[in-house]
């Protein structure tokens, strides 16, 4: 990695840090990879060296790197001169498209990143409600806005009572004032969030989540979790908001609403709806949508809204995701490599266990039993994580590191199951030297 050290010294003169997002020092190395190029299902850092991608783009590029179709419709549009901050005729096929493709959606409106989409969405329930407070999972992500930004990676020992959970400040320059227009509850906890809606459901504008809770690996809400959330949000008119950035198109092409049976009132789409790109969604209802300008009060507006190399770069991937047999694919690979991974895992005698659902995974280290929620997920053994991370890493599998926290892995549709048969023998030398260390 000498190319890569060189570098990463190179960044820190004019980086903070070295990197363009605080999250990207992987914590096992204690340096960042940068990666040369990607194709398909392997990226190739600064040194040469190959890894098969286990962390692809954090999701976003869940057909592979330079995807062929992808590829191809972000030249046609750059040919076109890519005009931004316009409209042209991709916006209305994409969003027709999507409306087609997701349970919940009537209308949608193009942002750049998940953080806006979860911002803008909750802008507008507020104006749609005319209610000002938040009720928000413990531990659920949801972006890098101030209102969102509470009760993100306590420490197991600041978590408070389960009634009244802590709003951890996930940054510091977060004003306390906004941790207070939120009510945070545990997740798949239906006894605590009939109490949180006995005191705050009049004064609630939404209540949004991760419909399956990737970002402390992958954990499902429980059928009575989900009937409650559906039902408290209907009867006290507020306004239920599943954060599908992450879900989104992981399990099926309607993601997690779809898997699970349950259409919220507004979602938000990031990540895999750009194929790589940066576009992310949030959408819903046609009345709720309408509240927007210019039919309505609330503002949603950007530069790069939409920008037309990202809207061709999401048709193509969302035409993909709906072509036939994409899901059986998806969970073919999913079953070899999870049960694969936990299988090397009884052989080396290492006490850990992966929970994955479609394109996505978790690796909870000396859990007893399968996590539930943040509370249960916090205890899992972060140094074995970054052993672990770092012997892959040695063996040629890339997987990013969250600090050693239980977060979310993934594979992409370019990954056959020859290579994640490779995966799985890479990751069997990795495990070996890990626990011979
Ligand atoms: C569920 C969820 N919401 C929102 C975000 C923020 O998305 P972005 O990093 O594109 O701003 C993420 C990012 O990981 C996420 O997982």
């Amino acid at each position: 990695m000498e190319r890569t050290i060189e570098h990463f010294r190179r960044a820190c003169q004019s980086l903070a840090g070295g990197v363009t997002s605080s999250t990207r020092v992987n914590k096992a190395l204690g340096h960042p990879l940068y990666f040369d190029r990607g194709d398909g299902c392997r990226v190739w850092d600064l040194d040469g060296t190959e890894y098969l991608d286990l962390c692809c783009s954090h999701g976003a590029t869940l057909l592979g790197h330079g995807e062929r179709r992808v590829r191809r419709a972000v030249e046609a549009a750059i040919e076109r001169g890519a005009p931004c901050s316009y409209e042209n005729e991709q916006h209305a096929e994409l969003a027709e498209l999507l409306c087609e493709t997701v349970p919940c959606l009537e209308r949608v409106r193009f942002t750049g990143s998940g953080t806006e989409a979860t911002l803008h969405c909750l802008r507008l329930a507020r104006a749609f409600t005319g209610r000002s407070k938040i009720l928000k999972f413990e531990g659920n992500f949801h972006g890098y806005h101030d209102q969102v930004m509470y009760a993100i990676g306590t420490p197991a020992d600041q978590l408070g009572p389960e009634t009244q959970p802590t709003r951890f400040p996930g940054s510091t320059g977060m004003p306390p004032v906004l941790g207070e227009l939120l009510v945070i509850v545990p997740y798949n906890r239906p006894d605590l969030l009939e109490a949180a809606f006995r005191r705050h459901g009049h004064e609630l504008a939404a209540v949004i989540g991760e419909p399956v809770y990737y970002n402390a690996g992958c954990i499902l809400p429980t059928p009575d979790f989900l009937d409650a959330l559906r039902r408290l949000t209907r009867e006290h008119g507020v306004l239920l908001i599943f954060d599908e950035v992450l879900s989104a198109f992981r399990m099926a092409p309607g993601g997690a609403q779809q898997y699970l049976g349950v259409t919220p009132d507004l979602c938000t789409l990031g990540k895999a709806v750009g194929g790589g790109y940066p576009l992310s969604v949030f959408g819903g209802g046609k009345d709720i949508m309408d509240r927007l300008m210019p039919t309505g009060d609330c503002q949603h507006s950007g530069t790069y809204n939409g920008h037309p190399t990202a809207v061709a770069a999401a048709l193509a991937a969302v035409r993909a995701y709906r072509e036939p047999g994409f899901y059986e694919h998806i969970h073919a690979v999913a079953q070899k490599l999870y049960d694969g991974l936990n299988g090397l895992f009884q052989q080396h005698r290492v006490a850990a266990q992966v929970q994955g659902l479609g394109a996505r995974f978790g690796i909870y280290f000396g859990l007893v039993e399968a996590p539930r929620n943040y509370r249960d997920a916090v205890l899992h053994q972060r140094e074995q994580m970054l052993r672990f991370i770092k012997a892959a890493i040695n063996h040629g599998v890339y997987f990013h590191d969250y600090g050693g926290a239980a977060c979310h892995h993934g594979f992409c549709a370019a990954m056959t199951l020859a290579d994640a048969d490779e995966a799985l023998r890479r990751l069997d030398r990795a495990i070996g030297a890990m626990q011979r260390e």
